[in-house]
């Protein structure tokens, strides 16, 4: 098997049997986000305790890149402090851009099979929508704790 097959076999994967699909009833950050390009919505939710991400969780619709990529996001977080989740972020981003990046520091080796998305300009907002969510929402919580 060829690495490109073995990457799409793991994105159909998260897109056909996604982790952490579903909602959290409460004490969890949300953030919506749509994708311009297509109007496809995800909902990200996140359990911050202690500066931890306990628990994340998505709903939405969208394509296969953009929900395997919120599956693989909501995976790779669980743990993970929200400046080691806003690390991740920045990672991700770059490889989007292509920039050759050190992909053992993904928490979930399964990332790096959306890493030829950064060939195809068009999906590469697909594939970011979750982790700009992910940003989003831990950069709130930040503010959150750093207020009075
Ligand atoms: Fe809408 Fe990919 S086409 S998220």
């Amino acid at each position: 098997m060829s690495l490109d097959d073995l990457y799409r076999r793991v994105i159909m994967d998260h897109y056909q049997q996604p982790r952490n699909r579903g909602k959290m009833e409460d004490g969890a950050v949300t953030v919506d986000l749509n994708n311009p390009t297509c109007g496809d919505r995800i909902s990200v939710q996140m359990r911050i305790k202690d500066d931890t991400i306990e628990e994340a969780k998505f709903l939405g619709e969208g394509c296969s890149i953009s929900l395997a990529s919120a599956s693989m996001m909501t995976e790779a977080v669980k743990g993970l402090s929200v400046d080691q989740a806003l690390h991740l972020v920045d990672l991700f981003s770059r490889m989007m851009q292509g920039e050759e990046v050190d992909t053992d520091e993904f928490p979930l080796e399964d990332i790096e099979a959306l890493q030829g998305v950064a060939n195809f300009p068009a999906r590469i907002k697909c594939a970011t929508l979750a982790w700009k969510a992910l940003e989003k929402g831990a950069g709130e919580s930040g503010e959150r704790l750093d207020s009075p």
